[in-house]
């Protein structure tokens, strides 16, 4: 029988020694995948080919035997696959052309498929090398996340130009959602199909949004998606990410059936324990600067986290994506000091 211990806790079962695993666990920190990034030449052609990509998702496996592995890819190939020809700067981060309220009407959903056949054909050789008990996640970004880089072609610190986007455009906005909203759908069952345990919806940015734009293109369109793909595998497994929603996260869980919740590290601990973990398995939330920090303030933040969620359906992660300063003897660190605990 095989013992996916992850695919457990998303199956509402206490685990007595959490699962571990990483957001960005595959990332600039380890000199190994610093050294395929080189070779692949530019970042998007590591996600767009399949040897590469496989290679790099398993690094982080072989070298820490996290009990999940995550695909290797990024958010922002669905709108480099619906013609938004994304281009990653070294030391920029991500750089795409805005887009127009007359592009918008003219995007197509159904194209994105083809053009990520090479993701597909990673996903499938992943799960055939990695160990059997060690989950495949995929993964996509959320509508409003994915919506926020089409619409100002950049990163920004708090998404000012798609927040007002949203309020000028209103009608052509919720097109652009309604199109992300139906390509997920399509990537995300086609990541089941082709291999991938469970699935990771990336919000990271839910938490600028006011009430209104939460629900219209945050948490609705996530609901949405998690209806449509259990339309075709009606027992998927999914966990939500919505960064920064805070007061909303009840809400979020009941709304969307998510089968756990990402939370960052600014959710309270004891909050989260009461008012989330009899509903929706938890994941998360260790601070990622703390794998920068010193053994100290690791091991007494693992232990308070152990101590709050370890005694309901939970799995250890960080409340962000590891930084490329994490130091990797803290990695084995907080892998170790998680497995010590038995229940
Ligand atoms: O978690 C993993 O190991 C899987 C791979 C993964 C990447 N990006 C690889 C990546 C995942 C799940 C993502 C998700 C992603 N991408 C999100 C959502 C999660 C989050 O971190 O908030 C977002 C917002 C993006 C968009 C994106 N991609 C940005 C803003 C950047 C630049 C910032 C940076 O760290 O350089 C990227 C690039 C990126 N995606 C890198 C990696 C490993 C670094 C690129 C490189 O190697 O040069």
């Amino acid at each position: 029988m095989i013992n996916r211990r992850l695919i457990n806790v998303l199956n509402g079962q206490t685990e007595k020694t959490p699962p571990i695993w990483l957001m960005r666990q595959a990332g600039r920190y380890l000199p190994e995948y610093r050294a395929t990034r080189a070779q692949a030449g530019d970042f998007l052609s590591l996600c767009y080919n399949p040897d590469l990509a496989t290679e790099v998702t398993l690094q982080p496996i072989r070298r820490f035997g996290f009990d999940a592995a995550i695909l290797f890819s990024d958010i922002l190939v669905i709108p480099d696959g619906l013609g938004r020809s994304v281009r990653f700067v070294q030391g920029e981060g991500p750089q795409l052309d805005p887009i127009s309220p007359e592009e918008i009407m003219d995007l197509d959903p159904s194209k994105v498929i083809d053009h990520l056949s090479p993701v597909f054909e990673a996903v499938g050789k992943i799960r055939h090398e990695l160990p059997e008990e060690t989950t495949f996640l995929g993964f996509c970004g959320a509508p409003w996340t994915v919506a926020t880089y089409m619409i100002a072609g950049h990163g920004t610190p708090d998404q000012a130009p798609a927040r007002l986007f949203a309020r000028k455009h209103p009608e052509v906005f919720e097109a652009l959602i309604n199109c992300l909203v139906e390509a997920s759908i399509l990537y995300l069952v086609k990541q089941l199909q082709c291999g991938a345990d469970a699935v990771q919806i990336f919000d990271s940015w839910a938490g600028v949004l006011d009430d209104a734009l939460y629900v219209t293109a945050s948490r609705d369109p996530i609901a949405r998606i998690v209806a449509g793909v259990r339309a075709q595998i009606p027992d998927a497994k999914i966990i939500g990410f919505p960064k920064g929603a805070g007061m909303r996260l009840e809400d979020f869980v009941s709304v969307t059936g998510v089968n756990a919740i990402g939370l960052d590290w600014t959710v309270p601990l004891d909050w989260a324990r009461d008012a989330l973990q009899p509903k929706v398995a938890l994941q998360g939330n260790l601070d990622p600067t703390l794998l920068m920090s010193d053994e100290r303030h690791l091991d007494e933040a693992i232990d308070r986290i152990m101590a709050a969620w370890s005694n309901g359906p939970f799995i250890f992660n960080l409340g962000h994506g590891i930084s490329p300063q994490g130091d990797i003897n803290l990695v084995h660190r907080l892998i170790d000091r998680v497995r010590s605990y038995h229940g």
